[in-house]
């Protein structure tokens, strides 16, 4: 297994745990992952959802925490690895917070939920390496043409995330719904070709991370036979004893069957797969659950019209409130059994790799 250098630093383990808000990954679950040798990723999504402060101070509420999570997982990772922050662009505080991790010392901000056109001007003048999360070939040569032209910046690396991931996901929900979204090898082979004139460019190679429905060794040695350096992996980190979501959180996905995985609507204007919950079952077509403390977090979102507030609905989910909460996951997130160490997956997802 050779290590991937990433501007300074090194990752030892081909594997980057994919940012999942609110709350699921933050500085606990990123920290190990990272003294594991792989590269952590503490979510920027409301990461301040605990602040006593969040519903009237919300930015200053997200900068705290985030700053906190980020000083946490470099202490548990003992400077092993990279600790990286997952922003969404369709968050209003996005690009906020996307310089705040810089500032604060994250090793890498991945940004996907729209396109990241100027995040090399969020994260300027600091070592933080920056990466776009795209679904097809022709978002990674935008970016790339549109990041050379205006900062002269290229991406460290990036992450390529197909249909079978979990979150919001960049495919129309047509797509998702008759199967037709493209394989994530085929975007993965698209990508990685459409990068090759920009890396004879830089002179320097522009890793790419294969994520969706990644699930063990065999998954990751077909995406690298591909020419992906690595693979980021989401679901499978849900199943740890270091996820920062509550037990009954991790619970409800080792009960899940086949059948409870479906594709949802959400506020953020994406689709997203989450498991059946009563939640998901009472948003029938008309139904609106109605948003109370709105706190302005998604640009696309009209706070009358959505049908449930995302920020409720997630932050319910992670404090293990099975009723109200909206269950983001993978499409592989029905073959969860059991609670592993962080330590044990890695060596799992890396044994013969
Ligand atoms: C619970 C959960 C929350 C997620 N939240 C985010 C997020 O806040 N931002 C983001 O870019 N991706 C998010 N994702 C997507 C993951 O980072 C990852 O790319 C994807 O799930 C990989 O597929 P896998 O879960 O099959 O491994 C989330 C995924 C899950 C399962």
């Amino acid at each position: 297994m050779n290590t991937i250098s990433i501007r300074d630093k090194c990752l030892d383990k081909p594997i980057i745990q994919g940012g999942m808000g609110i709350g699921v990954s933050l500085g606990n679950l990123a920290g190990h992952v990272a003294e594991n040798g792989g590269m952590g990723v503490i979510s920027a999504a409301n990461p301040g959802f605990r602040q006593p402060d969040f519903n009237k101070n919300r930015l200053e509420a997200n900068r705290r925490a985030l700053i906190e999570e980020i000083r946490k997982a470099k202490e548990i990772s003992k400077g092993r690895g990279m600790v990286g922050v997952n922003v969404m662009m369709a968050l209003s505080d996005g690009e906020e917070l996307a310089k705040t991790a810089a500032l604060a010392g994250a090793d890498a901000v991945i940004a996907g939920a729209g396109l990241p056109l100027s995040l090399p001007a969020l994260t300027g003048g600091t070592d933080t390496a920056i990466a776009p999360i795209v679904s097809s070939a022709k978002a990674a040569s935008l970016i790339c043409r549109s990041w050379k032209r205006h900062y002269g910046a290229l991406p460290d690396f990036l992450v390529v995330e197909g249909s079978l991931a979990g979150g919001h996901l960049g495919f129309s929900l047509d797509e998702l719904m008759s199967d037709t979204a493209r394989t994530l090898d085929s975007i993965v082979s698209e990508v990685i070709e459409a990068l090759k004139p920009f890396e004879a460019q830089n002179g320097r190679p522009i890793p790419v991370f294969a994520a969706g429905g990644i699930y063990d060794a065999g998954d990751i040695r077909r995406v690298r036979s591909l020419g992906a350096a690595g693979a980021q992996i989401a679901t499978r980190f849900i199943a740890t004893e270091e996820c920062d979501a509550a037990p009954e959180y991790k619970q409800a996905f080792l009960k899940a069957g086949p059948d409870d995985i479906m594709i949802v609507k959400s506020p953020v204007g994406m689709p997203g797969r989450a498991l059946r919950s009563p939640l998901t079952e009472r948003l029938k077509p008309g139904v609106f659950t109605g948003v109370k403390n709105c706190v302005k977090c998604l640009r696309p979102c009209n706070p009358a019209k959505t049908p449930y507030c995302i920020t409720a609905a997630l932050t319910a989910a992670v404090r293990g409130d099975w009723e109200n909460g909206l269950f983001f996951c993978g499409s592989n997130a029905y073959r969860l059994d059991k609670i592993l160490t962080v330590r044990r997956l890695m060596k799992e997802l890396t044994d013969g790799i």
